[in-house]
């Protein structure tokens, strides 16, 4: 039997990908889901079990991967870690996620967010060790 999938990949998947993660920005920015009022106000979406996993931040470095509109990345911050990097391939998402920031009061050497596709994190990071990943 083949190893190979039945289903053709699109060659362009990793853009179509994106594009329509693109497009989901103005809806998730301006819905219910994601709540960006409420978060601004002080709202924590991080859940318990999220809370439990990654235990006490406080003084960490943290890194989030695929992080959308930064509000779990900015959330890290607010439970005390030092310093958290947000990333994603999604420019609108994090010009929003930078703006999230920047309503917070939280300037990039606190909280930064960097456009890239995740497999090239590595070279795109502006760090090269994170406490927390
Ligand atoms: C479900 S959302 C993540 C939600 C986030 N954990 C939160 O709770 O707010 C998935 C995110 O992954 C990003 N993403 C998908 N594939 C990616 C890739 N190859 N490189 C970087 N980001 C990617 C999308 O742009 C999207 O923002």
């Amino acid at each position: 039997m083949s190893s190979r999938s039945p289903c053709p990949t699109p060659a362009d998947w990793r853009e179509s990908n994106r594009a329509n993660w693109d497009e989901r920005v103005p809806l998730h920015t301006a819905g219910s889901y994601y709540g960006l009022d409420g978060f601004r106000a002080g709202k924590d979406p991080l859940r318990a079990f999220e809370l439990a996993e990654v235990g006490d931040v406080t003084g960490k470095s943290l890194l989030h991967l695929q992080c959308h509109l930064g509000t779990d990345t900015l959330s890290w911050a607010r439970h005390g870690a030092a310093r958290v990097v947000g990333l994603d391939f999604s420019e609108p998402a994090v010009a929003v996620a930078r703006g999230l920031a920047a309503d917070l009061g939280l300037g990039p050497e606190r909280a930064e967010f960097v456009t890239s596709d995740v497999y090239d994190a590595a070279c795109a990071l502006p760090d090269s060790t994170y406490e927390i990943v």
